[in-house]
């Protein structure tokens, strides 16, 4: 049986953590299990909690985007004034989870990338416009116009929900499992299309054949209804005031509800991993008998 939350008892953004904390946090994350940390809680500030707010975020966009190389905001619809308070937030967010990965993860110290930071004011249950777009299917993360070529995809959650809700996700079966299920189903890559969405600017950058696959996954089992219904799964329901990290390329999820929530995204290159073994590019590559990238 798969255990597929691994709970770590932590209560500090910046550690310092002990060297079994560590060590179980990097096997559980690159087995493609969910760590959990139910008392790691992003406290706010008084001034700051006016900002948890649907108020925030412009009805298009949704989410609050921060990008922390250029100190950028994005998506929201306050004034200028008022929105370096919620700038000053989302960035110190930012920080804190660089922070903690950082020191959680010895092995990724200095390698990660970190991108973009969001907070998410609206509740995710609600009706997307395709089925590609409906995280409450399951799925693995894959972004079918920016092309990671084999990095891998850490994201950091954290609720903040001022009424007590919880993140409801479920979460699937095993990246190998999923991969087994699918990989006779999914098409093979065609590097003229991959290059023709390179020049028409579908893509940002080159979609290599692992991109291929992960885009071609994430579709295939959003699609499949009988999956959705079906497949092992479980229920898990983040409380305000907790933490979780997962490599969302991996871990099969979906998120069913919750409001007020931060993420912060890193990139991380395959061959920095303790065992790369276990990541998604070399499972594909071993299902399919061939390199991928
Ligand atoms: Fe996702």
């Amino acid at each position: 049986m798969f255990d597929r939350i691994v709970e770590l008892e932590i209560n500090d953004w910046a550690g310092p953590f002990t060297k079994e904390n560590s060590a179980q946090a990097t096997e559980a994350l690159e087995n493609g299990q969910v760590v959990y940390c139910p008392n790691l809680a992003f406290e706010l500030e008084e001034r700051e909690k006016r900002y948890i707010s649907t108020d925030v975020a412009d009805a298009k966009s949704k989410n609050i985007r921060y990008d922390i190389h250029t100190d950028e905001l994005g998506g929201t619809v306050l004034p200028p004034t008022e929105q370096v308070g919620l700038q000053q937030l989302v960035r110190r967010f930012a920080n804190k989870s660089r922070e903690l990965v950082e020191n959680l993860f010895p092995d990724y110290q200095g390698k990660l990338t970190q991108a973009r930071t969001s907070f998410r004011p609206i509740e995710a249950q609600g009706r997307p416009a395709s089925y590609r777009k409906d995280d409450t299917r399951l799925h693995v993360d894959a972004f079918p116009s920016s092309p990671t070529a084999g990095k891998r995809i850490l994201r950091v959650f954290t609720n903040v929900n001022p009424n007590g809700m919880p993140r409801h996700w479920r979460v699937g079966e095993s990246f190998p499992q999923v991969v087994d299920k699918f990989i006779s189903k999914l098409p093979k890559p065609n590097k003229f299309a991959a290059k023709l969405m390179q020049i028409t600017r579908i893509t940002r950058g080159e979609r290599t054949p692992y991109d291929h696959y992960m885009h071609k996954l994430h579709n295939a089992m959003k699609a499949d209804l009988e999956y959705q219904k079906f497949v092992s799964q479980e229920d898990v329901y983040f409380p305000p005031g907790s933490t979780w990290i997962v490599f969302s390329d991996q871990v099969s999820h979906a998120v069913m509800s919750g409001q007020f929530m931060f993420e912060q995204t890193f990139y991380l290159s395959v061959k920095d991993m303790a065992d790369e073994k276990k990541s998604p590019l070399r499972i594909l590559e071993r299902a399919v008998g061939r390199e991928l990238l």
